[in-house]
Protein backbone atom coordinates (compact mmCIF):
# COMPACT_ATOMS: atom_id res chain seq x y z
CA UNK A 1 0.00 0.00 0.00
CA UNK A 2 1.24 3.48 -0.68
CA UNK A 3 1.77 5.38 2.60
CA UNK A 4 -0.75 8.20 3.21
CA UNK A 5 -0.86 12.40 2.55
CA UNK A 6 -2.13 13.91 5.64
CA UNK A 7 -2.88 17.19 4.94
CA UNK A 8 -3.14 19.93 7.76
CA UNK A 9 -4.11 23.00 7.36
CA UNK A 10 -5.46 26.29 9.44
CA UNK A 11 -4.84 30.09 11.03
CA UNK A 12 -1.68 31.03 12.78
CA UNK A 13 -1.30 29.46 16.31
CA UNK A 14 -4.59 26.84 16.07
CA UNK A 15 -1.99 24.09 16.88
CA UNK A 16 -0.95 22.82 13.38
CA UNK A 17 2.51 22.57 13.94
CA UNK A 18 2.49 20.37 17.27
CA UNK A 19 -0.20 18.57 16.42
CA UNK A 20 1.57 17.49 13.39
CA UNK A 21 5.25 16.95 14.78
CA UNK A 22 3.74 14.85 17.53
CA UNK A 23 1.57 12.94 14.91
CA UNK A 24 4.44 12.44 12.50
CA UNK A 25 6.56 11.05 15.39
CA UNK A 26 4.14 8.68 16.63
CA UNK A 27 3.04 7.45 13.14
CA UNK A 28 6.71 7.61 12.26
CA UNK A 29 5.47 9.69 8.63
CA UNK A 30 7.58 12.95 7.43
CA UNK A 31 6.94 15.81 8.94
CA UNK A 32 6.66 19.23 6.58
CA UNK A 33 6.39 22.25 8.05
CA UNK A 34 5.72 24.64 4.91
CA UNK A 35 4.79 27.40 6.68
CA UNK A 36 9.30 27.28 7.75
CA UNK A 37 9.32 27.16 3.79
CA UNK A 38 7.82 30.51 3.15
CA UNK A 39 9.35 32.18 6.24
CA UNK A 40 12.41 31.42 5.28
CA UNK A 41 11.86 33.16 1.81
CA UNK A 42 10.72 35.98 3.96
CA UNK A 43 14.04 35.88 5.81
CA UNK A 44 15.89 35.82 2.59
CA UNK A 45 14.04 38.95 1.43
CA UNK A 46 14.68 40.74 4.07
CA UNK A 47 18.72 39.86 4.86
CA UNK A 48 19.19 41.30 1.16
CA UNK A 49 17.03 44.40 1.93
CA UNK A 50 15.18 43.92 -0.88
CA UNK A 51 11.50 45.98 -0.76
CA UNK A 52 8.48 43.72 0.00
CA UNK A 53 6.72 44.51 -2.88
CA UNK A 54 9.54 44.28 -5.50
CA UNK A 55 8.23 41.27 -7.01
CA UNK A 56 10.62 41.13 -9.43
CA UNK A 57 13.93 40.89 -7.29
CA UNK A 58 12.35 38.55 -5.11
CA UNK A 59 10.89 36.32 -7.97
CA UNK A 60 15.00 36.49 -8.88
CA UNK A 61 16.22 35.91 -5.83
CA UNK A 62 13.66 32.83 -5.02
CA UNK A 63 14.71 31.30 -8.13
CA UNK A 64 17.94 30.83 -7.44
CA UNK A 65 17.49 30.30 -3.63
CA UNK A 66 17.89 26.51 -2.11
CA UNK A 67 15.82 25.51 1.02
CA UNK A 68 16.41 22.42 3.16
CA UNK A 69 14.32 21.11 5.85
CA UNK A 70 14.87 18.74 8.58
CA UNK A 71 12.47 17.93 11.06
CA UNK A 72 14.30 17.08 14.56
CA UNK A 73 14.45 14.24 16.49
CA UNK A 74 13.20 15.99 19.27
CA UNK A 75 9.74 16.79 19.35
CA UNK A 76 10.33 20.05 21.12
CA UNK A 77 12.57 21.57 18.87
CA UNK A 78 11.27 22.88 15.29
CA UNK A 79 12.74 21.72 12.11
CA UNK A 80 16.22 22.87 11.25
CA UNK A 81 15.68 25.12 7.79
CA UNK A 82 18.68 26.06 5.86
CA UNK A 83 17.96 28.81 2.90
CA UNK A 84 21.08 28.66 0.92
CA UNK A 85 23.49 26.94 2.67
CA UNK A 86 23.15 28.65 5.52
CA UNK A 87 20.71 27.82 9.19
CA UNK A 88 17.85 30.13 9.80
CA UNK A 89 16.03 27.89 12.08
CA UNK A 90 16.06 30.61 14.98
CA UNK A 91 15.79 33.52 12.08
CA UNK A 92 12.95 32.65 10.53
CA UNK A 93 10.89 32.82 13.86
CA UNK A 94 11.26 35.98 15.11
CA UNK A 95 8.42 38.74 15.33
CA UNK A 96 9.72 40.67 12.23
CA UNK A 97 9.83 37.72 9.71
CA UNK A 98 5.99 36.90 11.42
CA UNK A 99 4.69 40.45 10.73
CA UNK A 100 6.44 40.38 7.08
CA UNK A 101 5.91 36.68 5.75
CA UNK A 102 2.07 37.32 4.87
CA UNK A 103 3.62 39.56 2.31
CA UNK A 104 5.95 37.63 0.93
CA UNK A 105 3.59 34.00 0.59
CA UNK A 106 1.10 36.12 -1.40
CA UNK A 107 3.68 36.33 -4.75
CA UNK A 108 3.49 34.01 -7.53
CA UNK A 109 6.91 33.38 -7.77
CA UNK A 110 7.28 32.46 -4.55
CA UNK A 111 4.18 30.16 -4.39
CA UNK A 112 5.18 28.70 -7.41
CA UNK A 113 8.97 27.16 -6.26
CA UNK A 114 7.63 26.16 -2.92
CA UNK A 115 4.27 24.57 -4.08
CA UNK A 116 6.64 22.88 -6.22
CA UNK A 117 9.32 21.47 -3.48
CA UNK A 118 6.55 20.40 -1.35
CA UNK A 119 5.18 18.34 -3.67
CA UNK A 120 8.78 16.83 -4.64
CA UNK A 121 8.67 15.87 -0.58
CA UNK A 122 5.45 14.21 -0.80
CA UNK A 123 5.93 12.03 -3.81
CA UNK A 124 6.55 8.86 -1.52
CA UNK A 125 3.48 9.44 0.11
CA UNK A 126 3.96 8.67 4.04
CA UNK A 127 3.96 12.56 5.03
CA UNK A 128 1.97 15.37 7.26
CA UNK A 129 2.27 18.57 5.72
CA UNK A 130 0.69 21.44 7.37
CA UNK A 131 0.08 25.00 6.09
CA UNK A 132 -2.38 26.93 4.96
CA UNK A 133 -3.35 25.36 1.32
CA UNK A 134 -2.45 21.91 1.35
CA UNK A 135 -5.95 20.41 1.07
CA UNK A 136 -7.18 23.00 -1.29
CA UNK A 137 -3.92 23.20 -3.60
CA UNK A 138 -0.61 21.22 -2.72
CA UNK A 139 -2.03 17.73 -2.09
CA UNK A 140 -5.39 18.08 -3.04
CA UNK A 141 -5.72 14.04 -3.30
CA UNK A 142 -4.28 13.53 0.03
CA UNK A 143 -5.93 10.76 2.10
CA UNK A 144 -7.25 12.89 5.05
CA UNK A 145 -7.83 16.64 4.98
CA UNK A 146 -7.76 18.67 8.88
CA UNK A 147 -9.08 22.15 8.88
CA UNK A 148 -7.80 23.05 12.62
CA UNK A 149 -8.93 25.88 14.21
CA UNK A 150 -9.48 27.96 17.40
CA UNK A 151 -10.55 31.51 18.47
CA UNK A 152 -8.28 34.37 18.37
CA UNK A 153 -8.26 34.65 21.73
CA UNK A 154 -7.33 31.50 22.75
CA UNK A 155 -4.66 31.66 19.80
CA UNK A 156 -3.25 34.22 20.95
CA UNK A 157 -3.08 32.79 24.81
CA UNK A 158 -1.00 29.97 23.31
CA UNK A 159 1.37 32.17 21.14
CA UNK A 160 1.99 34.18 24.19
CA UNK A 161 2.77 30.98 26.03
CA UNK A 162 5.25 29.97 23.83
CA UNK A 163 6.98 33.06 23.91
CA UNK A 164 7.41 33.17 27.52
CA UNK A 165 8.78 29.77 27.52
CA UNK A 166 11.23 31.39 24.77
CA UNK A 167 12.25 34.01 27.80
CA UNK A 168 10.00 36.77 26.07
CA UNK A 169 8.11 38.80 29.55
CA UNK A 170 7.07 41.95 27.98
CA UNK A 171 3.87 40.30 26.36
CA UNK A 172 0.44 42.36 25.12
CA UNK A 173 -2.17 40.03 24.47
CA UNK A 174 -4.35 42.60 22.94
CA UNK A 175 -1.35 43.19 20.36
CA UNK A 176 -0.92 39.41 19.79
CA UNK A 177 -4.51 39.14 19.14
CA UNK A 178 -4.75 42.06 16.76
CA UNK A 179 -1.11 40.15 14.84
CA UNK A 180 -3.27 37.21 14.67
CA UNK A 181 -6.31 38.26 13.37
CA UNK A 182 -4.42 40.57 10.46
CA UNK A 183 -2.17 37.50 9.62
CA UNK A 184 -5.26 35.26 9.31
CA UNK A 185 -7.22 38.10 7.13
CA UNK A 186 -3.70 38.95 4.60
CA UNK A 187 -3.53 34.65 4.27
CA UNK A 188 -7.49 34.21 3.60
CA UNK A 189 -8.01 37.51 0.71
CA UNK A 190 -5.19 36.69 -0.98
CA UNK A 191 -5.57 35.85 -4.55
CA UNK A 192 -3.14 33.04 -4.46
CA UNK A 193 -4.00 29.21 -2.80
CA UNK A 194 -5.97 31.88 0.06
CA UNK A 195 -6.37 30.20 3.57
CA UNK A 196 -9.55 27.97 3.01
CA UNK A 197 -11.21 25.09 4.34
CA UNK A 198 -10.90 22.33 1.23
CA UNK A 199 -14.52 21.24 1.05
CA UNK A 200 -13.74 17.21 1.92
CA UNK A 201 -11.75 18.65 4.75
CA UNK A 202 -12.66 17.68 8.60
CA UNK A 203 -12.84 20.68 10.66
CA UNK A 204 -11.80 20.77 13.98
CA UNK A 205 -11.52 23.69 16.88
CA UNK A 206 -9.06 23.24 18.93
CA UNK A 207 -10.37 25.79 22.17
CA UNK A 208 -11.39 22.99 24.55
CA UNK A 209 -9.28 19.85 23.62
CA UNK A 210 -5.44 19.13 24.76
CA UNK A 211 -2.49 18.56 22.46
CA UNK A 212 -3.32 14.82 23.23
CA UNK A 213 -7.14 14.66 22.52
CA UNK A 214 -6.61 16.86 19.13
CA UNK A 215 -4.01 14.15 18.67
CA UNK A 216 -6.63 11.01 19.37
CA UNK A 217 -9.48 12.69 17.12
CA UNK A 218 -6.86 12.57 13.72
CA UNK A 219 -5.62 9.52 14.44
CA UNK A 220 -8.50 8.08 14.94
CA UNK A 221 -9.82 9.80 11.49
CA UNK A 222 -6.59 8.34 10.11
CA UNK A 223 -7.97 5.00 10.58
CA UNK A 224 -11.10 5.65 9.79
CA UNK A 225 -9.89 7.17 6.38
CA UNK A 226 -7.92 3.47 5.67
O1 LIG B 1 2.44 28.30 9.74
P1 LIG B 1 3.27 29.53 9.85
O2 LIG B 1 2.76 30.53 10.83
O3 LIG B 1 4.73 29.26 10.05
O4 LIG B 1 3.15 30.20 8.41
C1 LIG B 1 3.74 31.42 8.12
C2 LIG B 1 3.05 32.07 6.91
O5 LIG B 1 3.40 31.39 5.72
C3 LIG B 1 1.53 32.10 6.92
O6 LIG B 1 1.02 33.19 7.67
C4 LIG B 1 1.22 32.24 5.43
O7 LIG B 1 1.33 33.58 5.00
C5 LIG B 1 2.34 31.44 4.79
N1 LIG B 1 1.95 30.09 4.40
C6 LIG B 1 1.27 29.91 3.22
N2 LIG B 1 0.96 28.66 2.78
C7 LIG B 1 1.30 27.59 3.50
C8 LIG B 1 1.97 27.75 4.74
C9 LIG B 1 2.27 29.02 5.17
O8 LIG B 1 0.93 30.88 2.55
N3 LIG B 1 1.03 26.37 3.03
Amino acid sequence: VKKPIIAIDGPAGAGKSTISRKLAHELGLLYLDTGAMYRAITWLVMDKGIPLDDTHAIALEVEKATIELSPSDDLKLPVTVRVNQRDVTKEIRTPAVTKNVSHIAAQKAVRAKLVKLQQVYGKQGGIIAEGRDIGTNVFTNANLKIFLTASVNARAKRRSHDLRQQGETNIDLPQLEKDIAQRDFLDSTRELAPLQQAPDAIALNTDNLSIEEVTEKIKQFIAGSE
